[in-house]
């Protein structure tokens, strides 16, 4: 047996530890086959040096939104998953959108294979979207998706007037997904209190795009938190509650974990790196960062939810890239109504598929780091896999992993021209690959960056010879298992329940 393609000469980041730098790559077939010191070469094996860098898992980015109908000049599936693999991410999990006229899903997901089949540069699998969850789509139609479609995930929003659902819905929703094995997602925040601020600020004249983070405050996300906590609960359903962006609600999310309840935490860079004074920014500008929840006000905001990620609260890293352009009819102007702001009707969301691996691996570098490598890969990339049904496939580098992996630049890479220029490499809109026309990181400074992305053994993303060299419609639809509960148990007792009393409804 000789491989296909062997790495050497790099460190190698796992879930778990810090390799030997010895320690070889060696691939066939498109999956690791071993990890070992000087692995035979044959005739035809390619080796690629990583000249000392890191080598990580391939990112998976379990929060995206590509192709949806809200969003007409935001990412279809060609676009989003160009910018994934510039940016290292090798399987995205995007978002088949019911609407509320829909009674059946199947319709639905035809139509997202539709739109992302020949298309995609990664990777991608599907969580759904439910607006509207009759008896039959719940009862008849869930078990069919997750036993036969491979969709073993579902996303439930608590506000957004077209999408939101009441409690009761939601229990229906979690004692189905409970039996099944599925994953729910829940966008948290309390859409009343939302509604009644946003009326009063509009009433006062206050609506440039600041009084959005205004609107959405942390408390809103913190009650709406708690109650689907207890609602997860009471059912004994494992949640994952996405995009968590405040204290309140971690603190919500941390106290279940220590209960040992099955209880999941997602959180976005855009909640770790930047905060709501950039709603202020001038000539509307300030719409570039309306996403929700939103961006929080305070720096000690920011250390709270790094202490998240630190302390093992939140499960995944995501992106929650949803972008609507800037300067188009379509995108964030539409929040400019006789040009005056409104900012109830700013498209929500950001953009940040390409920019979510980088941002995070950097923040495992030098003195001020803020977690380790094996933090890194363990929330980009392993425990989004595990959670959503692609454990053992994706996400982590060991024998019988797909041989998706990102090399990085030796550490003291100097990115620009000039060799005294040890300032690390500059985001700007005009170096990325997704189809938005800009970046919230405008700007920033990184010391590291994907060199080489690789999927299935095909090197997809050569920063320096090529850029993107993969092929549109080299991704594969990923049918996924049922996910596995990463935090906490199913089973234990809700709060002052007795022994058998779940089971007597249950
Ligand atoms: O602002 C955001 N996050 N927009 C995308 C939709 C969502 O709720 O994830
Ligand atoms: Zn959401
Ligand atoms: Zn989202």
């Amino acid at each position: 047996m000789s491989f296909d393609l062997i790495i050497t000469n790099g460190t190698i980041v796992t879930s778990a530890d810090i390799l030997d730098p010895k320690v070889e790559i060696g691939v066939k077939d498109g999956k690791i086959i071993a990890l070992g010191y000087s692995l035979p070469r044959g005739p035809k094996t390619q080796v690629l040096d990583a000249e000392g860098a890191y080598i990580t898992p391939g990112g998976v980015d379990s929060h995206v939104h590509l192709a949806q109908a809200e969003s007409p000049d935001g990412d279809n599936f060609e676009t989003g998953t160009r910018g994934a693999i510039a940016g290292g991410t090798t399987t995205v999990l995007a978002f088949a959108s019911q609407r509320r006229t829909d009674d059946s899903l199947f319709p639905v997901l035809e139509a997202y294979h539709g739109k992302a089949r020949g298309q995609s540069y990664c990777d991608y699998g599907f969580h759904f979207i439910l607006t509207n969850p009759t008896k039959h789509i719940v009862n008849e139609e869930l078990p069919v998706l997750v036993n036969k479609e491979g969709i073993s995930s579902v996303k439930l929003y608590m506000t957004y007037e077209p999408m939101k659902l009441d409690d009761r819905a939601i229990l229906d929703i979690m004692m189905a997904a409970r039996q099944l094995g599925i994953t729910t997602m829940i966008h948290a925040e309390n859409s009343d209190m939302i509604a009644l601020i946003t009326e009063r600020l509009e009433a006062r004249g206050l609506t440039d795009p600041f009084y959005h983070s205004v609107s959405r405050p942390q408390i809103a996300e913190g009650e709406a938190t708690n109650r689907a906590i207890c609602l997860a609960e009471l059912t004994d359903t494992p949640v994952l509650i996405v995009h968590v962006s405040s204290e309140m609600a971690m603190n919500h999310i941390r106290e279940a974990q220590t209960r040992m309840l099955p209880i999941h935490g997602e959180t976005c860079p855009h909640y770790l790196l930047l905060l709501s004074e950039r709603m202020q920014a001038p000539d509307f500008e300030g719409a570039k960062a309306v996403c929700s929840p939103p961006l929080r006000h305070d720096l000690r905001d920011l250390s709270a939810i790094w202490r998240g990620v630190a302390n093992g609260t939140f499960t995944t890293l995501s992106s929650d890239h949803a972008p609507t352009k800037f300067s188009s009819p379509y995108g964030k102007t539409l929040g400019m109504k006789n040009g005056f702001p409104v900012f109830r009707n700013i498209p929500n969301g950001l953009p940040g598929i390409e920019t979510r691996l980088p941002l995070i691996f950097n923040q495992t570098i030098g003195p001020n780091a803020k977690i380790s490598l094996t933090q890194f890969v363990q929330t980009t990339s392993t425990k989004p896999a595990r959670l959503y049904g692609l454990g053992g496939v994706k996400g982590d580098i060991a024998p019988g992993y797909d041989a998706d992996l990102v090399i990085w630049y030796p550490p003291g890479h100097r990115f620009a021209a000039d060799p005294d220029d040890t300032a690390g490499l500059c985001i700007s809109a005009s170096m990325l690959h997704h189809n938005c026309d800009y970046t919230p990181y405008e700007g920033m400074k990184l010391m590291n960056w994907p060199r080489y992305t690789i999927i299935r053994g095909q090197i997809v993303w050569d920063r320096d010879n090529g850029g993107v060299i993969g092929s549109k419609g080299f991704g594969e639809f990923l049918k996924r298992k049922k996910g596995s509960v990463v935090t906490g148990q199913t089973g234990g007792l809700a709060q002052g329940m007795m022994d058998g009393e779940r089971e007597l409804w249950l």
